[in-house]
């Protein structure tokens, strides 16, 4: 193939276009973060946001459960939160009766988590379409310095992470994490790496583009080595298909709107039940990431094949990191922002170290705006453990035993 521009009759991908949602549930969230839920006879309050965390607001005084047949009287207190009534008796911060606590009304989900669950069982991926509420949103924007912010200089003086609690309040939003811990049957979920910023500015029609993969930790397609059958399932890091062990999902964050002129990430949705790495004629990320790659042989596959997720801004995208996909291009003039996160299960090894990242976010302003929920949901996010007959021990890098390690591999600061 000689070399090429990209022209609009080159992308191919069908376009899987979610609705702009036209309502939401919401929670009622206790002064601690945690939901309030129906529990025995009465209330009580929960961590977790599955089904029974969902209400939805019938009329401006009432207020009724997603799910069971249960409504409550609701106050607005005039400064941005509630009180709330069941039967005649005041709702205390643990959802029991005695003084009443106030409660935020929290902006939910487009659909109940359970329904989310079934499609992300059946098809390996599930977008959760405007899920951020709209100020988490707008943070990330300006963070991002795109959409509404656009014109504002970047900040590049201290992590994306610590300059919002936006950043880690999109970490815990807990119906994506519910969806994960169900998933990857564990509770023990983890942030593969610190979240940080995807920024994707226009296309030049000549630099490289990221080629087809599968994400951490399988990254099938992106290893730096092909063995010499140039099989592609023998390309990255995990040597055989998982099965039904699910060692990571992909928690893309769609800050700026996806769309598929303007870089949303092309996919092969369903490709996870494949169990190996995307085929190499489709153009691998291992081929696109060699230098003057694309002037040479063009773009990687990016035909009726394909598919394109078009979201709006806000909305989480969850895949099986198994699924074959790749980085948009960006036929626009705006640059597209996303937070990605490689989630993996507690009992795989991190991509990237978080424990310092930790550290270091809670001693920012960020982890002061955090309610207790957020701040548990982050430490357990980003410690990562070892547990065994002496107990649990936080793990972390050893400077000394990376230069002995370095040293042994002449140190060519291989991944692989
Ligand atoms: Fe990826």
């Amino acid at each position: 193939m000689s070399a090429q521009l990209s022209s609009e009759s080159q992308f191919q991908e069908r376009i899987v276009k979610v609705d702009v949602p036209s309502s939401h549930y919401a929670y009622l969230v206790a002064p601690d973060g945690n939901f309030l839920v129906p529990q025995g006879d009465g209330l009580g309050t929960s961590s977790t946001a599955d089904d029974l965390a969902i209400w939805y607001q019938p009329n401006q005084g009432t207020i009724k459960h997603g799910s069971r047949d249960l409504q409550l009287h609701l106050t607005d207190d005039g400064n941005g939160g509630v009180s709330l009534r069941f039967g005649n008796q005041s709702i205390d911060g643990n959802g029991e009766p005695g003084d009443a606590a106030c409660f935020k009304l929290g902006h939910g989900p487009e659909k109940r988590p359970s329904e989310y669950l079934e499609f992300f069982r059946a098809n390996g991926w599930v977008c959760l379409t405007s899920i951020l509420a709209d100020d988490v949103l707008e943070e990330l924007e300006r963070v991002s310095c795109t959409d509404r912010h656009a014109g504002r200089e970047y900040d590049s003086s201290q992590p994306p992470f610590n300059q919002s609690s936006a950043m880690a309040r999109t970490a815990a939003e807990p119906v994506s994490l519910w969806l994960m811990r169900q998933y990857m049957q564990t509770d023990e979920v983890r942030l593969g790496h610190t979240p940080s910023l995807a920024l994707l500015s226009q296309d030049d029609g000549k630099r490289n583009v990221q080629g087809w993969h599968s994400d951490f930790p399988y990254l099938w397609g992106i290893s730096g080595s092909i063995n010499k059958h140039r099989h592609p399932i023998v390309d990255g890091r995990v040597p055989t298909p998982s099965g039904p062990a699910v060692l990571g999902i992909q928690r893309n964050v769609c800050i700026s709107p996806f769309t598929s002129v303007g870089g949303a990430t092309a996919f092969k949705l369903g490709s996870h039940a494949k169990d190996q790495g995307p085929p190499r004629e489709w153009g691998t990320g291992s081929d696109h990431g060699r230098p003057g790659y694309r002037a040479e042989h063009g773009l990687p596959y990016s035909g009726p094949e394909a598919d394109i997720v078009e979201a709006p801004g806000g909305s989480i995208i969850l895949y099986d990191s198994r699924t074959w996909h790749r980085a948009g291009v960006n036929r626009t003039d705006k640059r597209r922002s996303a937070m990605l996160q490689a989630m993996i299960p507690g009992y795989m090894l991190p991509f990237m170290d978080t424990s310092a990242s930790y550290k270091s976010f809670k001693k920012c302003e960020a982890y002061q705006d955090l309610t207790t929920r957020e701040r548990d949901e982050l430490r357990r996010l980003m410690i990562h453990y070892i547990a065994g007959p002496m107990g649990r021990h936080a793990i972390t890098t050893d400077a000394e035993l990376t230069e002995e390690l370095r040293a042994s591999l002449g140190d060519t600061r291989s991944l692989y």
